[in-house]
């Protein structure tokens, strides 16, 4: 048993292999938190003390209870107005106009197998249970239920929050949080992963000071500006020590998270739905279900946070993956062609694709409707043969002729004005009447909420995906929602959660019906990389920033929770198109290799040496590919710091790993940079090129990099165990 609950039904404990999370029921049924990190056994709410503090409301006049206060008490979910001033978890506008909600325990249900959530997507596993608490504000008659499940191996605890109106008044909720505690004790750094567009999920690290942290997204999609993932670490905990708190949220919407260091120093931590422009009405008999959430707790540093989630996300979230053995090496036509193409420009894509070792070729955007620049054509998804020169059906055939299989890049959730379906339906997008909407890249948002405008998109786009052999798809989201106002909607307030559902319901019909169709996530690159997206998406486009410079923090920010093979990584020409960095071909190589790899360039403009590392690194790629997409991935510098990024990737049976190093500068008369592996086993031997060398020596006195000749030099070195 996992979970575990005390005989008087009042303290429960969810145990995964090294961690326990616990709660209790106070004597005046409040649910608190008293533990979360490492194994515990027995009641830890022994360590809280019960005071009468100034200030802090008590639940009755007596004199008896004044030492009580949910003011200072550690919470488990905690509802504004009722004597609670830290940042509320729930806040709920009532039927009589009052906003305060006290949520008391009700009583709980465990059940077999974890739970889901319709129309979200989440963790799934067979091994599992869910603890299901009801809290009950007596007064209204609503009621909040608290779900709780795990990934044992993992160290992961779900969660997840419904609100169900059993009163006579409608309601309103304001603020929901789908994970929600306070740390009653410590002393906290906080890691987030905030960014820009081409700039993605760069580590932040601060001190947590007193006041309220509110990390998130107001753009209706999680972010580059943004990640919905956060770490709560120990001052002193690094990659290998100390202990950290991971939460995240399943969610690819607006989003807030919360860290608040109290008046007495307690910390609560939570994530949710982002409450501003949110006002959800609840009938009665209605119900909410906010997305999941997901925890993990290490006590071995951030490396082993880090595998947890990748684990998990790999193992339990990212849905069945058609070429799970080896993902398609790929040229995409974007940095290559931009819009000027024709369907012979992809051919010889193809053609030089197949010499060069790789398997696939990408028709990104120009291809349909009126689409020669990014003015116009979004939602008439129809081929444009005279720009073509042929059907899209002679062009894959020809294509798959050459031995190359084919995807092509689709908009779906945008229109432009000067589109053939806005002339038709205009109110389709998310405007607001009378207001003149804000544009990004000349377009604007479909109302993905309202079912007639998916079935139109999901129409247009099966006709596309029936006339020829399309095995791949790019799925992109080129700008964030602004005006949250949707033509078909009663209440505005639910706007942006009802897109998601929308969002989800699109994606689960378009698998069910191209099972085999591989999808990679899109939005102006890494606009949209969250583990909802990840459900449906195996591998997302990590940024629209190619320069392999850049890349090194992106992607080493990115892997904090996301594992390397859910990266797309592509090699681009040099200097690169966004900030004009040259870098040698090899580097940009290096940089690119242990993702989802690819290429956006014209192979035919390359010079023999560099076509020829191009087919050594394709099949690089596919040897390796096994080691990527299921081994341990670690973080051994920080390009924000040092002079370069090193990373590497172990086999889960410690045979084999893979290490990159790529140096951000040089200098005269260097010093020498020796770096310590990790992962290997202490008492073996490996074979690094002409050497042998210990596993201790490795990882506890370090691995001499070799001198740099040039700038943006790139080592890669296999490491394989000696039997
Ligand atoms: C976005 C994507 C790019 C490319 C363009 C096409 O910016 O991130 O990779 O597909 O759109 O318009």
């Amino acid at each position: 048993m996992s979970i575990g609950i005390s005989d008087d039904g009042k303290l429960f404990t969810i145990d995964t292999e090294n961690t326990s999370y616990q709660m209790k029921v106070t004597s005046q049924g409040h649910l608190i938190h008293t533990h979360y990190g490492r194994r515990i056994y027995g009641d830890a709410s022994i360590n809280l003390e019960r005071k009468d503090r100034g200030f802090s409301q008590n639940p009755t006049p007596e004199k008896k209870l004044r030492d009580y206060s949910i003011d200072y008490l550690p919470l488990e979910l905690s509802g504004f107005g009722s004597g609670d001033y830290r940042t509320s978890a729930v806040t709920i506008m009532n039927g009589d106009g009052s906003t305060c909600f006290n949520p008391v325990f009700e009583g709980y249900e465990l059940k077999k197998g974890k739970y889901s959530i319709e129309g979200l997507p989440t963790f799934a596993t067979d091994n599992a249970e869910t603890l299901v608490i009801t809290l009950v504000d007596k007064a209204s008659q609503v009621r909040a239920r608290l779900f709780y499940s795990f990934l044992q191996e993992k160290d992961i605890i779900t969660r997840a929050l419904e609100i169900e109106n059993d009163g006579d008044k409608d309601i309103r909720i304001l603020k929901a949080m789908s994970t929600s505690f306070d740390i009653a004790y410590g002393d906290y750094d906080l890691i987030s992963f905030p960014g820009r567009h081409c700039y993605e999920r760069v580590e932040n690290r601060e001190h947590v000071s007193w006041g309220c942290k509110r990390l998130g997204s107001t753009r209706g999609y999680s972010s580059h500006q943004m990640n919905p993932a956060f770490i709560l670490a120990e001052r002193n905990t690094d990659e290998e020590n100390g202990e950290a708190i991971a939460c995240a949220l399943v969610y690819s919407g607006s989003f807030v998270a919360e860290v608040e260091k109290s008046q007495y120093g307690s910390f609560r931590v939570q994530i949710g739905i982002n409450d501003e422009a949110f006002s959800y009405p609840l009938a009665p008999g209605e119900c909410f279900r906010g997305p999941e959430a997901i925890l993990s707790f290490s006590a071995e540093g951030l490396d082993r946070l880090s595998y947890n989630l990748h684990m998990a996300a790999r193992e339990n979230l990212i849905r069945e993956i058609p070429d799970r053995k080896h993902r398609p090496v790929l040229i995409n036509s974007w940095e290559g062609c931009y819009f000027d193409f024709s369907a012979q420009n992809i051919i010889d894509l193809a053609r030089d694709a197949k010499t060069l070792g790789a398997d696939m070729v990408v028709m990104d955007d120009g291809w349909f409707g009126k689409r020669d620049d990014d003015f116009s054509g979004l939602g008439d998804w129809y081929v444009n043969e005279k720009k073509l020169k042929m059907t899209l059906g002679e062009m894959v055939e020809r294509i798959n002729k050459e031995g190359i299989r084919f995807g092509i890049w689709f908009e779906p959730e945008m229109v432009c004005e000067d589109s053939d379906l806005y002339r038709a339906h205009p109110d389709w997008a998310l405007t607001v009447p009378g207001r003149t909407p804000s544009y990004g890249r000349s377009q604007l948002v479909l109302d993905f909420s309202r079912k007639e405008v998916r079935d139109n998109i999901f129409e247009q786009m099966s006709r596309i995906m029936d006339s020829a052999n399309i095995e791949y798809i790019k799925w992109d989201a080129n700008r964030h929602i602004s005006e949250f106002f949707s033509r078909g909607a009663e209440d505005q307030g639910t706007t942006g959660y009802r897109y998601m559902l929308g969002l989800y319901e699109f994606l689960e019909k378009f698998k069910n019906r191209y099972p085999g169709v591989i999808l990679e996530g899109c939005s102006g690159g890494g606009g949209r990389f969250d583990y909802g997206m990840l459900h449906y998406f195996p591998f997302i486009w990590t940024s629209d920033n190619t320069d392999p410079i850049d890349r090194l923090s992106i992607q080493r920010g990115t892997s904090f929770f996301y594992p390397p093979e859910t990266m797309g990584c592509h090699v681009s020409a040099s200097p690169n198109h966004q900030d004009g960095r040259e870098t040698p071909f090899f580097t940009r190589c290096a940089t690119a290799l242990t993702g989802t790899f690819g290429y956006e360039l014209v192979p035919s403009r390359l010079s023999d040496e560099e076509r020829s590392i191009m087919k050594w690194a394709n099949e690089y790629n596919r040897s390796n590919w096994e080691i990527i997409s299921k081994g341990r991935y670690h973080r051994l510098s920080d390009p924000e710091q040092d002079d370069y990024y090193a990373w590497m990737i172990v086999a889960n049976d410690g045979s084999k790993a893979i290490l990159h190093t790529v140096s951000k500068t040089n200098h005269g008369n260097n010093r020498s940079v020796s770096i310590r592996l990790r992962g290997l086993d202490e008492k073996a031997w490996y074979r690094i090129g002409e050497n042998v060398v210990s596993g201790s020596v490795l990882m506890y006195s370090g691995m001499l990099i070799p001198d740099r000749k040039g700038c943006y030099e790139a080592g890669i070195f296999i490491i394989e165990k000696v039997e």
